[in-house]
């Protein structure tokens, strides 16, 4: 019970609207589950327990509200199983209905529950000897996305696992055996882990491991080992993760750095990307994919690359091209971006353009992660783990790690050695000046209180402006909950500016580039209808009287983007705890999304 207790608080920012464990006694199962955070659940639980076999759950609704029947660990009517699962089943109604026929009888709204009462039915059906029998042909039937993990009450000391879809790692430790959707959670027990492909169901004792295919073709798959640190769930004297996380980005940069910058020849290099130049120079187009955050950071890094190595280049999301029968195109570079390298859309892209014969590079954080093992070659963040739910540090790093990118690309095109050792000096340069901006956290903070108090707000730039208008609206939105839009700054006029009055605020990023004085402009128009402006800029002074200015140092312009966001996550933060949000935990999120 402690070791599930455990795994699941440091699992918990993966989905936290209700908790429970399953335990397995002599031959009983029994269940403790409770709408809310992890440490509702252990109000609930027995002060010990004799169970040395157990699963455990933290949950993301997508079928049914959050409440303690919708909540995992699931039983069957009979309780001879519990299931745990991660994922959407898309044919639950169908097998539902077929189930209720049978006479079945469901406690919850979820797709899980079907599951569960699924291998039920199919174990009794066999005889009730054989659970992996059981899970394989249940699973035979369902069509979705799944990682779960069954015990039956007839099976001591046995768990069945499965994945399709949603990350499932096997850790071998001494005579124990460990289940968990992420590393994070195995760290503390053992290094020795087995990934599960999609298609593999896992027969585990505390012993053994067997790996076999849906047809029950049996898999040898070697053991490897994770080389991560144990990350514990520190928060380091800090109130929340999001400041730690916020603070942590110098030390961050210049992992991201390590290594990578070339100044022999002023260029970047990466140990793996697996392509030499000259199949680099075969790529005439990029296009980045990603979801959430990691989709913004992607158009960022889009326009940094066209910008720099004159190669077209553009973001999507993930989800978007997966579904449009998307033209995969042998000389265009695909490049996923992924904090997790688990979200659902962004490894179901990959898996497309590679289907189509596409070459996709992974950009991810976490490392061994699905979307890296999926791509094979790639950049790491090396941000270290993330846990608050609004990406910080691994936001900060992609775009370094793509500014680093366009570099390596631009410095085989158009890119003059000269040029190339101003962007390294810049890079080197970025810790510190990134460090400058942390040390004013309290100017920032009385920005972030003072605009806490509006229900609304827009955010404009142009160009990688407006990629930073968007991360900023969205870190608003996600942890203060005040209604926050982004627009290019010229769109302001055909439409949005209809709404602008005293008591909507805009947050106008402006750098001290060509399009300052359109900015300008912008912020005449804005002023003009009574709107409060809040600029974020680089010169000294504007030259035209707004509501607050913050003014951030310079970098080349290539990194400008990075620190005219420093303070755009302070407000949000700040924001968001003079309205009382759960910062680290918003509602309704969740920091890695494996389902559709
Ligand atoms: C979720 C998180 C976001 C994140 C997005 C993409 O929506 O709440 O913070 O940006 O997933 O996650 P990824 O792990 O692929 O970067």
């Amino acid at each position: 019970m402690p070791v599930l207790m455990e795994g699941l608080s440091r699992l918990e920012y993966r989905g936290y609207d209700s908790a429970g464990i399953a335990l397995l006694r002599g031959k009983k199962l029994d269940v403790f589950k409770r709408c809310g955070r992890v440490a509702q659940l252990q109000t609930i639980l027995p002060k010990r327990s004799a169970a040395v076999c157990g699963i455990g759950h933290t949950r993301w609704a997508t079928h049914g509200e959050p409440s303690d029947e919708n909540a995992h660990p699931h039983l069957d009517n009979a309780g001879e199983i519990a299931l745990v699962h991660n994922g959407i089943i898309e044919n639950a109604a169908e097998i539902k209905t077929f189930l209720e026929q049978l006479g079945h009888v469901f406690q919850s709204e979820t797709d899980s529950e079907v599951l569960t009462v699924l291998i039920a039915h199919e174990l009794r059906e066999a005889g009730d000897h054989d659970l992996t029998g059981a899970v394989r042909r249940s699973l035979l039937r369902v069509a979705g996305t799944y990682g779960i993990a069954v015990l039956g009450k007839d099976f001591p000391d046995e768990m069945v696992v499965a994945r399709n879809g949603s990350p499932v790692i096997i850790g071998i430790g001494d005579r124990e055996t460990f289940v968990a959707s992420d590393a994070t959670a195995l760290v503390p027990y053992t290094r020795q882990v087995i990934y599960l492909e999609d298609g593999e169901v896992a027969r585990l004792t505390p012993s053994t491991h067997e790996v076999q295919d849906l047809q029950a073709v049996v898999a040898d798959k070697p053991a490897s080992t994770i080389d991560i640190e144990d990350m514990l769930v520190d928060l380091g004297g800090h109130e929340h993760f999001t400041r730690k996380e916020i603070f942590e980005q110098p030390e961050a940069l210049l992992r991201v750095l390590r290594g990578r910058v070339d100044q022999r020849f002023n260029t970047a290099h990466f140990g793996g990307l697996n392509l030499d130049a000259r199949q680099m120079m075969g790529f005439h187009r990029i296009k980045l994919l990603g979801c959430g955050s990691a989709l913004i950071s992607a158009t960022i890094g889009a326009s940094m690359i066209e910008r720099l190595a004159r190669l077209p280049a553009d973001a999507e999301s993930a989800a978007e091209f997966r579904y449009r029968n998307p033209i995969i195109d042998q000389t265009t570079l695909y490049i996923a971006v992924s904090q997790s390298g688990e979200t659902h859309d962004t490894l179901a892209a990959v898996q497309e353009i590679q289907r189509k014969g596409g070459h996709v590079l992974g950009v991810v954080n976490v490392v061994g992660s699905s979307i890296a093992r999926q791509c094979g070659a790639g950049i790491y963040l090396h941000a270290g783990p993330e846990i608050a739910v609004v990406s910080t540090k691994t936001f900060t790093n992609t775009l370094a790690a793509l500014a680093l990118f366009a570099l390596y690309i631009g410095r085989m095109r158009d890119v003059a050695p000269a040029e190339g050792g101003r962007i390294i000096e810049a890079l080197q340069a970025l810790p510190a000046q990134v460090q400058q901006l942390i040390d004013r956290a309290d100017e920032f903070e009385v920005v972030g209180r003072q605009y806490a108090e509006y229900d609304r707000a827009y955010f404009v730039g142009r160009c990688e402006g407006y990629g930073l208008a968007q991360e900023g609206a969205l870190k608003l939105k996600e942890i203060s909950y005040i209604h926050a839009d982004a627009y290019p700054a010229s769109e302001l006029k055909h439409g949005p500016l209809a709404l602008i009055d005293a008591r909507t605020p805009t947050f106008v990023i402006i750098p001290d580039d060509d399009l300052q004085s359109k900015n300008l402009s912008t912020i005449s128009e804005i002023r003009a209808r009574k709107g409060p402006v809040i600029a974020i800029g680089q010169a000294a002074t504007l030259g035209t009287e707004v509501d607050t200015y913050v003014q951030v140092p310079r970098s080349h312009p290539l990194l400008d983007p990075i620190l005219l966001l420093i303070p755009l996550q302070f407000i949000a933060y700040h924001a968001a705890i003079a309205r009382g949000c759960d910062v680290d935990k918003p509602r309704n999120l969740a920091k890695s999304v494996t389902v559709e």
